[in-house]
């Protein structure tokens, strides 16, 4: 039986204190989903190079495939039509824009996304382009990625290419995604592209992503014919200490400022965290009114949120000399992250109470569980479904207590490339059967598409759609 028939069930979480023009997304990024990595003139960006690297990725799995979005957008957008979000927040793959990473437009490239927002607005669905989401030209790193200064200008130039192309249409932007996993772990725990392990490299890497989001903003801002709202997006994590030992309470203060405060700090016009500096050892290359660009006044600020953590003094290991340790008795997804929908809520809040940020859009939140079809070609995702609804309770929690939330983007629209773990990681609220490329919509997707309807006729929307598997 299709959800349009079924009886509706009563909205968990209680969501009429959501505002009525509360966003309702979903997310996805260009490596993970569109694969085409050769068509219409894309160059490799860096995770074509790491993918190749012998045991980087989980059963050797790449992105050249993905979820064949590239070619089956137009089944994508219909596929948000049935779910009735009100919003899809995509990325932009830089090497198809500009192969060289600077300089020649390609104008192949974008025209993909330039016909993918005529669709969506179409549809009226509202998009959020991520200028970046990890795909660095590989032309790029080759004159030294972000570690070096002109990536970021480079960036600038970029953003203005895109917003030249699609601000006429495009009211919302995201520049940079969780710049923690360029620098960190990409240039440091060498667990993402490039796959660096170097300090004096990651540190330089952090200040030159949050440069290019200040200097993107501007360009964006410059660039586009419409008023641009636009706002970086971090993955932030509430951090507490594993024990009263002041070792260890120290170390989550550590975690805290290499997680969160290190990237809130300096977007918030306080620069860089000196205790952090002084952890690390290293300062990062600031010159001129580097600070006053990062903090340029944005419109929104993306948080991306999928666990706490819970921190233990580790003198011995890398640098914050700290690490996050199990919880016991706790409920963790298929990536063995906690699910721990209260840090949402408690995330938000502080944000909010420190930074005062204008106003904040949960732009990630989901989980991978191990779903499995069933005979009758539903996907019962029991555990997801539990997930997001008590990741929108905190949501509501969060609004309850005065933050100014304007949207949440549901992590991810589809099944996708999970990076280093490969496919077998499955985050979205539609399956991919990547044997085939069918899609099915998970039980969640029927869920999510129905908190939606009823938050809409709470709202007094006309939008409201039924939504079949
Ligand atoms: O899949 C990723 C996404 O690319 C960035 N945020 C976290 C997601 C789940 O790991």
């Amino acid at each position: 039986m299709s959800a349009a028939h079924q009886e509706e069930s009563p909205p968990v979480p209680d969501l009429s204190t959501l505002p009525p023009d509360f966003l309702w997304g979903v997310a996805t990024s260009a490596y993970q989903i569109e694969g085409a990595v050769r068509a219409d003139g894309r160059t490799p960006s860096i995770w074509d190079t790491f993918c190749q690297v012998p045991g980087a990725i989980d059963n050797g799995d790449t992105g050249e495939v993905a979820c064949d979005h590239y070619r089956r957008w137009p089944q994508d957008v219909a596929l948000m039509r049935r779910l009735g979000v009100d919003a899809y927040r995509f990325s932009v793959a830089w090497p198809r824009v500009l192969p060289e990473g600077t300089g020649r437009v390609n104008p192949a490239g974008l025209d993909f996304y330039d016909r993918l927002v005529d669709a969506l607005l179409a549809a009226g669905i509202r998009p959020f382009v991520t200028l970046y989401h990890w795909d660095l030209p590989q032309a790029l790193q080759e004159r030294g990625g972000w570690p070096e200064r002109a990536t970021a200008e480079a960036f600038a130039d970029y953003a203005a290419v895109v917003a030249g192309r699609l601000g006429d249409r495009v009211a919302d932007w995201t520049t940079v995604n969780e710049p923690l996993c360029v620098a960190w772990i990409g240039h440091l725990e060498g667990r993402m592209a490039p796959g660096e392990r170097d300090l004096t490299r990651a540190v330089r890497a952090s200040h030159h992503v949050l440069l290019g989001h200040g200097l993107a903003t501007r360009a964006i801002r410059a660039a586009a014919v419409r008023p641009a709202a636009v706002g970086a997006v971090l993955n932030l994590s509430p951090c507490e200490p594993a024990s009263d030992r002041p070792e260890d309470v120290a170390a989550a203060r550590r975690m805290d400022g290499h997680v969160n405060r290190w990237w809130l700090d300096p977007l918030h016009g306080r620069g860089y965290p000196a205790d952090m500096v002084a952890t690390y050892g290293v300062e990062p290359p600031v010159r001129g009114d580097d600070l006053a660009v990062i903090a340029t006044p944005t419109d929104f600020l993306g948080v991306n949120y999928y666990f706490r953590q819970v921190v233990a003094d580790d003198p011995t290991g890398p640098p914050p000399y700290a690490r996050q340790v199990p919880v016991p008795g706790s409920v963790c997804t298929a990536m063995g992250w906690e699910a721990y929908p209260a840090g949402l809520e408690q995330l938000l809040v502080a944000v909010s109470e420190e930074y005062a940020p204008a106003r904040l859009v949960v732009t990630e939140s989901g989980s991978a569980w191990h779903d499995e079809i069933a005979a009758d070609g539903t996907v019962a995702d029991r555990e997801r479904t539990d997930h997001l609804e008590r990741h929108l309770a905190a949501c509501v929690a969060a609004v309850d207590r005065g933050v100014p939330l304007g949207g949440y983007f549901a992590w991810s629209l589809l099944d996708n490339f999970e990076w280093a773990y490969g496919y077998d990681k499955r985050f979205g609220l539609v399956h991919v059967d990547y044997s085939t490329q069918r899609r099915t919509v998970k039980a969640s997707g029927l869920r999510y598409a129905e908190l939606i309807r009823a938050h809409q006729r709470l709202a007094g929307s006309s939008d409201a759609v039924e939504v079949s598997r």
